[in-house]
Order: C-alpha cells, then structure tokens, then sequence
C-alpha cells in the first residue's frame, strides 16, 4: 500500500511540471480558451471564478475535445493531472482524462461540460 502511495505521489509530483493554465475569458455564459495552447500540450488546465473547481481541458483527436471538471466524486478533493490521468491526492482515485472513474473509492465518473469549437477557440458551456 506504501508503494502504491508512492506510485500516485510521485505521479502527482511528476505532472505538476507539465501543468499549464490556459488564459481564458468568458463570454455568453462560456468560457473561451484559444487552440493555440495545444501546440505546446496535451492538456490545459482552465481555473476561473466561476468554477468550483479547475476544468482539465484535453484534445482527444483533431477536431474532438473533452473537459471534465476537476473535483473529485469521492468528496471532493482537487484532481492532479498524472500522465494522461487524474489522480486525488486525498484517497487516491483516479480517472481517465474523459472523466471515466478508473480506480476507487470514487464510484462517479467526473462532472462533463458541454463544449464547442471554431477555428481559432473552444467554448465551454457554463
Ligand atoms: Fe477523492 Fe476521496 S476525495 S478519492
């Protein structure tokens, strides 16, 4: 168990480096993050007044996105990114970077917003 700890921490730890926020605004009840950041990511992180928690922003494919809400079902600890993961840092859920619950205690799979996109953005539905 020490181990497994060990595994989730150092994962945690490891992609606290690679963490981006991505700049964004809101407008008509969405928030509005620019393509441009994927140049550079796999991933973005969208932190914002208007959420409880972070929005893990992800490109599935070349016109699909998925953004998931960062509060763990569990009871509601912050998500970290691990890999192409989450993780929580409290009892150790993780989930898959569309929201799946992969391991428990969490039994719900993540808040999904509604998003989406132009040329030049993305929009996700508050
Ligand atoms: Fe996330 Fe318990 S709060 S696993």
């Amino acid at each position: 168990m020490l181990c497994g700890a060990g595994i989730v921490f150092s994962a945690v730890l490891q992609s606290c480096k690679t963490a981006f926020y991505a700049p964004n605004t809101i407008s008509e009840n969405k928030i509005v993050v620019s393509k441009k950041h994927f140049a550079q990511n796999k991933f973005v992180l969208i932190k914002n007044d208007q959420l409880q928690a972070p929005v893990y922003l992800t490109k599935i494919n070349e016109s699909e996105y998925s953004a998931i809400s960062m509060l763990c079902t569990h009871k509601s600890c912050e998500l970290k990114p691990a890999g192409i993961n989450l993780v929580c840092p409290c009892h150790g859920s993780e989930f898959s970077n569309t929201g799946k619950v992969l391991s428990p205690p969490a039994e719900k799979d993540l808040k999904k917003y509604n998003i989406t996109s132009d040329m030049e953005n993305i929009y996700i539905q508050l």
